[in-house]
């Protein structure tokens, strides 16, 4: 396929959009803003001979760990190439950038094109999805003061620095914190799809601390349509919600280890896209 790579301009967004919609996906047009805005975030877009054909982002969290995601390709220009064209180009910029490991969440149809480039499976995710349940009881919000707690917290499970993309997430919805005795055990996030509200990251020291969080954001979206992905390990939290399982993600790792970015620990993540 001959086909070309460039960053994405303001101006494809609505190319963006159209892509997010046709594939079912849930990212809002602010979420693209957030990627084109972020320093952190590189997003492409390939053009075929008729135009526009597909979209990627790669987000780097210092050169520990970049995340690809936003793997988009117009239904008519699918089977040409055009996506391992992208894929391509996000692995050079990896490593041009010295990323020491690469990762991702697949979709059933993107996983082949990622083992062809020798991703392998860390880990098994599962997309839950339904009404939120009615809970009374909110947990304090995340205040300013709070950060450097959960900056130290997040990092240590995450096993990168992402607090760039948290303080994003921060400011499109409900958050919540749990401490004991001040220290962090606990904490959350949601934010608006267009499918959906995104119920995620949620980090916790244990499923009743992520439990509890989880009810704390419940208490801000019910009752309105939520998708959460967790790990299969951590599927009892969702199920236990009434939530119902939709599909399968695969995290995917290249040049990694898998110690990255699996602690069980993550109840919730925070975007395919993300990680
Ligand atoms: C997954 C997705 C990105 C793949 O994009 P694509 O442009 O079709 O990918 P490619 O063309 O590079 O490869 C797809 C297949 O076409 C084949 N192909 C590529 N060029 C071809 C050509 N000129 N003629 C015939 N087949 C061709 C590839 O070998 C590959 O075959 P396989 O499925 O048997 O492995 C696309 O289907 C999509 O956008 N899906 C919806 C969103 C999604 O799930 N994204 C993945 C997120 S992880």
């Amino acid at each position: 396929m001959s086909g070309s790579v460039r960053p994405m301009r303001p101006a494809d967004l609505p190319f963006a959009e159209d892509l997010v919609r046709q594939a079912g996906w849930n990212q809002t047009p602010a979420d693209w803003q957030n990627f084109l805005a972020a320093a952190e975030v590189e997003v492409f877009v390939a053009e075929g001979i008729r135009g526009c054909a597909g979209t990627i982002s790669i987000v780097h969290f210092g050169r520990q760990l970049s995340w690809i995601g936003m793997l988009l390709v117009d239904p008519s220009f699918r089977k040409q190439g055009i996506g391992t064209l992208l894929l391509d180009h996000a692995l050079s910029v990896c490593k041009e950038h010295g990323s020491a490991c690469v990762g991702l969440d697949a979709t059933p149809a993107g996983r082949p094109l990622y083992e062809k480039k020798g991703f392998s499976l860390s880990a098994t995710l599962e997309r839950w999805s339904g009404r939120a349940p009615f809970f009374a009881d909110r947990l304090p919000r995340i205040a300013e003061h709070d950060w450097k707690d959960i900056a130290r917290f997040d990092a240590e499970r995450f096993g990168a620095d992402r607090l760039f993309w948290l303080r994003c997430l921060e400011r499109m919805g409900p958050t919540a914190l749990l401490r004991r005795n001040g220290l962090v055990t606990g904490f959350g996030m949601a934010r608006p799809g267009i499918r959906a509200w995104y119920l995620g990251p949620i980090v916790a020291v244990s499923e009743l601390a992520a439990s509890k969080v989880a009810e704390s954001l419940l208490a801000d979206l019910h009752p309105h349509k939520i998708i959460w992905d967790c790990q299969s390990a951590s599927s009892q939290l969702p199920r236990g919600l009434g939530l119902k399982a939709e599909r399968p993600l695969y995290r995917m790792l290249l040049l990694g280890t898998d110690a990255v970015n699996t602690s069980r620990d993550i109840f919730a993540i925070s975007d395919p896209a993300m990680g």
